[in-house]
């Protein structure tokens, strides 16, 4: 009898002493991701992991797997629906697999002329609908996390739209990035990101596109002659979780990392454009690359060129899609010029930070 009160007491979590004692694991969140850790992404995964442990006083441990370590593009997402991982943060243009291509209005060249946009749209009616989208797929959308807009690279100067012709650009697994390149007359060779260094040192791709953060952080600098600030896309991500995992969660943790995973969200988009900014110094520091601002005019060029892909996707897309971002954008300049003492608006097309 006394055997069989001393087992339930432990059952119960107590030892003879009283003593609470550790009979449960923690709960384990495996967050895996593709970038380096000190990116935007990179950080707030770690400043996600930090804020969730110390909360649920380590009944929760999150492991982060960063750099590919665990999955490469392709694999992590079929990993997060057999629930093998639990978290990821792909970047917003590799949900077309999934057979959700309306994530790739976020990829449409220069539908964002500032950020100021791109958060209100994501933030806002579409980006809630887009999430609705992955429920059925056994994924749940958390947060839309920031890094910023794109650069092109290559070997050769791109300064006008000629100088693409015949180049084989790496591109992530996006239809809209696919058009995008071929607008400009180059070859898109979808690759996953790990690959990216080594192919373009061994001259299987010419260049490709990325927010100066992923470029420096992977070295691609070393292997690339020339880089154009153009800021012609955008990069961010989606934060999405295992449905069933997440559902199965007691309440008072899944309420304890939402709220980290706000509070990680708004660190990620602090540091964000500070992250690329960085990366831009440091490659110029690294003299590896040359550096060129492709100039106000020339983005006009750009622009025209790379409109018609808009009008391409808008069945894939959907029209009311682009046309919020559009009403967004206008909204936005609107705003902005009706500030007192505030310049000229002279935003679009091509982002301003
Ligand atoms: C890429 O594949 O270029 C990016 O999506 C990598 C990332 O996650 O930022």
């Amino acid at each position: 009898m006394r055997i069989a009160a001393f087992l339930s007491a432990l059952a119960l979590g107590f030892t003879a002493f009283g003593v609470q004692a550790q009979t449960t694991e923690p709960i384990v969140i495996k967050f895996s991701h593709v970038v380096a850790p000190n990116t935007p992404k990179g950080r707030a995964a770690d400043e996600f992991k930090k804020l969730a442990e110390a909360r649920t006083n380590g009944r929760v441990k999150v492991e982060v797997y960063p750099n590919s370590q665990l999955y490469k593009d392709r694999e992590e997402i079929e990993a997060l629906q057999l629930g093998a991982v639990q978290i990821l943060a792909p970047s917003l243009s590799k949900f077309g697999p999934l057979g959700v291509r309306a994530f790739e209005l976020f990829d449409l060249p220069y539908i964002f002329p500032n950020k100021e946009t791109l958060y209100r749209v994501m933030d806002g009616d579409v980006g809630k609908r887009l999430f609705a989208m992955l429920e059925p797929r056994g994924i749940i959308g958390l947060a839309y996390w920031d890094n910023g807009f794109k650069q092109m690279s290559a070997n050769r100067p791109l300064r006008r739209v000629e100088d693409f012709k015949g180049l084989k650009m790496r591109i992530q697994s996006s239809k809209v990035l696919e058009a995008q390149m071929k607008a400009l007359g180059a070859n898109p060779q979808v690759m996953a990101f790990s690959e990216v260094y080594s192919a373009l040192q061994q001259g299987v791709v010419d260049g490709t596109e990325n927010p100066m953060s992923n470029l420096f952080t992977q070295k691609m600098h070393e292997v690339q002659k020339h880089l154009t600030i153009s800021d012609h896309g955008y990069l961010g991500y989606a934060v999405i979780v295992n449905k069933k995992f997440w559902d199965g969660l007691p309440a008072d943790i899944r309420a304890i990392l939402d709220k980290a995973m706000v509070d990680a969200t708004e660190f990620e988009r602090r540091i964000a454009q500070q992250e690329n900014d960085d990366s831009l110094a440091a490659v110029r520091r690294a003299g590896t690359t040359e550096i060129y601002v492709l100039p106000y005019r020339d983005r006009l060029v750009w622009h025209k060129a790379l409109l018609p892909v808009h009008k391409e996707f808008e069945d894939k897309i959907g029209r009311d899609f682009i046309q919020a971002a559009y009403n967004v954008a206008a909204a936005v300049e609107r705003e902005k010029s009706a500030q007192p003492g505030s310049p000229a608006p002279k935003e679009r097309p091509g982002a301003t930070r």
